[in-house]
């Protein structure tokens, strides 16, 4: 079975061809950061415009790509939610069109379940041994730019959160950070490159949920301790120490995301915890988990963390097999959570 994906519920435009195996056939990102950057973050109705002009090229590349037509695929997998309402709609909307057209099935799919089913791809360079249907139950620890949420995963499309931000998401806080700093847009992959070279014990940021109990995670308070510890800063100290304190923001955003991992690690003793997500791209991210050498930790390749239809194509593979389609009627939904999308017991 081969599912062709589409991704449109933020800034990137993608589509992709993916086999029920979780092999990538073919997988086609057309970023928009550089119509966003002038503006420091995402402006929707340039999004979803930006969506509007590149969606057909992006499908019929990956098909192209996959050496297949839309008659030889056995469905059509769309982001419905969460995201951006404007975004989301123009992958639904072709997507219904093309499932018309064609008679294909339309397979609706939560871009947060996507994110988690990066873990299961596997590229044709083979960069990585992927996790497959052996591995449950898996605890993924989903951070991207608008979520940062513990998942745990007994089986295929059973989903159970045990917690998730109360307010800002990681990639959110690094984003704002760097746009505090004039850094640009986005910050994640900026934050990463100036604070390479920094060292992230020049300054240590107080942890704000420290000694609660359970996996719930806050980045506002470390957010409005960063900007305060900036202004507090005279201006050739900035200047001069610049990666020093990039780094150590970089390394407290990270502190929290592995401490409550670690903690939930313990708790539910999964095999094997996978990082997805955007943010799940940061090297010093990686190499933090790495170093706690008592957990079997999971990153998919850097392509597949950030936003990308290769995921959405296998989790409407996963789906698929099971029967499930959307009615030609499907809606996008901003605000979906991954519990909605989570098969009952
Ligand atoms: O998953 P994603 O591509 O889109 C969402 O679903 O949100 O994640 C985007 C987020 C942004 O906040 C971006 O700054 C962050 O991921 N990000 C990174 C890196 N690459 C992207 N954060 C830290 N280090 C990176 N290398
Ligand atoms: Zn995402």
């Amino acid at each position: 079975m081969r599912i062709l994906g589409i991704e449109t519920s933020c800034d990137d435009t993608a589509a992709a061809v993916v086999d029920d195996t979780g092999l990538v056939l073919s997988s086609v990102i057309s970023s928009q950061d550089a119509f966003h950057r002038k503006y420091d973050g995402i402006v929707p109705e340039i999004a979803s415009r930006r969506h509007t002009a590149t969606i057909i090229a992006c499908i019929d590349e990956a098909l192209l790509q996959a050496g297949m037509r839309i008659q030889d695929v056995d469905g059509i997998a769309v982001t419905y939610g969460p995201g951006l309402i404007g975004s989301l709609l123009v992958g639904v909307e072709t997507a219904k069109g093309l499932a018309y057209a064609s008679g294909k099935p339309l397979i609706a799919v939560n871009h947060l379940e996507g994110h988690i089913m990066a873990a299961f791809l596997r590229d044709p360079a083979g960069e990585a041994s992927p996790l497959s249907g052996d591995d449950f139950p898996v605890l993924a620890l989903i951070v991207s730019g608008g979520h940062t949420e513990l998942v745990y995963m007994d089986r295929w499309l059973h989903y159970q959160v045990l917690g998730q931000t109360r307010d800002d998401a990681a990639g959110e806080t690094l984003d704002k950070f760097a746009k505090y700093l004039g850094l640009g847009y986005p910050g994640g992959p900026v934050i990463q490159r100036i604070g390479a070279a920094g060292d992230p014990l020049y300054h240590v940021f107080p942890r704000v949920m420290q000694g609660r109990s359970g996996y719930e995670f806050s980045f506002s308070g470390l957010k409005t301790a960063g900007i305060n510890y900036v202004k507090s800063l005279p201006a050739e100290e900035l200047e001069a120490h610049l990666p020093d304190i990039v780094a150590s923001f970089e390394s407290a955003v990270i502190r929290e995301l592995v401490q409550k991992s670690i903690k939930a690690v313990r708790d539910f003793a999964p095999h094997v915890l996978a990082v997805v997500g955007g943010v799940a791209a940061n090297k010093r991210l990686r190499n933090s988990f790495a170093s706690e050498g008592h957990i079997v930790t999971y990153f998919p390749p850097m392509k597949y963390c950030t936003d990308n239809a290769a995921m959405i194509a296998y989790a409407g593979s996963r789906r698929a097999l099971l029967g499930m389609r959307a009615a030609i009627d499907l809606d996008a939904s901003s605000s979906l959570g991954i519990r909605d999308s989570s098969l009952e017991d």
